[in-house]
């Protein structure tokens, strides 16, 4: 066992460990004790309405917010005490792309890899641009990009480095249904290389389209996670007599967090107060 560090995770355990996290602006108690793993090499999706905390929790696990309670290791660290490897680890993309219009894609590209004293920052640029089918479009500058191209390419920035475990905050808000399924097809690249990738989102076709493993953000706690299959679980199971109909990722969200969708409403007790529908299995 080697005794320097590296960015490699230990051998065994969760990209992503979350325990008992808690976080409040003032009196509005955001984060009541959040629990949540994500494995290495997965598509986790966080799903949760707007001002749910979902921002707040990816803040927190890229170092930008401290929590007020729990702990939460990425890549084996603590993102506390070891705030500056935990950066090392990771890359952050948040819903506002955060590329230069004035630059080309490649421009963009070859600025980070030389801000990270990385070495043969062209070639680096030149991959990432054929990864993310920017090739045609390298030497035009970004402010020509549709939304699609431009969320493309912050992915692909966020990538220069090789970070192990990137989180993508909403990352097709925004955009025209084209451009999401550009994006999804960058995600899925992503995790076809290894890297282990946390999203949120409040579409739930994305996170059925996308995530290995579905977790639902709800009034400061995670009330539901699972794969999408255990997740339909937590539903009774479709019992019409001719037509057999699969509950869509939309009627259990709507089912677990309450009806209207701000938990106001009627509850299904399966997912009262936290649904794991691992440890739930039928
Ligand atoms: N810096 C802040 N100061 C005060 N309130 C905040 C701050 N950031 C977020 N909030 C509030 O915390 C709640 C959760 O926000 P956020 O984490 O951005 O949710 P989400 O990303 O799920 O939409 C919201 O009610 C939001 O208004
Ligand atoms: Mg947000």
């Amino acid at each position: 066992m080697s005794t320097t560090e590296t960015i490699e995770p230990p051998a065994s355990g969760p990209a992503i460990r979350i325990r008992g996290l808690q976080k409040s602006y003032r009196e509005l108690h955001v984060l009541r004790g959040v629990d949540l793993d994500v494995a290495r090499g997965s598509i986790f999706a966080l799903l949760g309405s707007n001002g749910a905390g979902k921002t707040t929790m990816i803040r927190i696990l890229a170092t930008l917010l401290t929590p007020d309670a729990g702990t939460a290791h990425v890549h084996g660290l603590d993102v506390t005490t070891r705030a500056a490897r935990v950066r090392e680890a990771i890359s952050l993309t948040g819903q506002f792309a955060a590329v230069d219009e004035i630059l080309t894609g490649r421009e963009n590209l070859v600025l980070v890899a030389r801000l990270r004293h990385l070495r043969n920052p062209g070639r680096i640029a030149d991959d990432l641009l054929d990864r993310f089918a920017l090739t045609d479009a390298a030497g035009r500058r970004v402010s020509t990009y549709s939304g699609g191209m431009r969320r493309r390419l912050d992915i692909a920035m966020s990538l220069v480095g090789e970070p192990p475990v990137v989180f993508l905050d909403e990352p097709t808000t925004g955009l025209d249904p084209q451009g999401r399924l550009e994006v999804w097809q960058a995600v899925r690249e992503l995790a076809r290389q290894g890297t282990t990738v946390l999203l949120t989102t409040q579409y739930l076709d994305e996170a059925e389209q996308l995530a290995d493993r579905i977790a639902v953000l709800h009034d400061g706690r995670i009330i539901a996670d699972g794969t999408l299959a255990e997740l339909r679980r937590l539903l009774p199971p479709a019992t019409v007599e001719y037509v057999e109909k699969q509950p869509t990722l939309e009627d259990v969200f709507l089912a677990i967090v309450g009806g209207n969708g701000t938990g106001t409403g009627t509850t299904v007790d399966t997912a009262a107060p936290t649904a794991r529908a691992t440890e739930d299995p039928r």
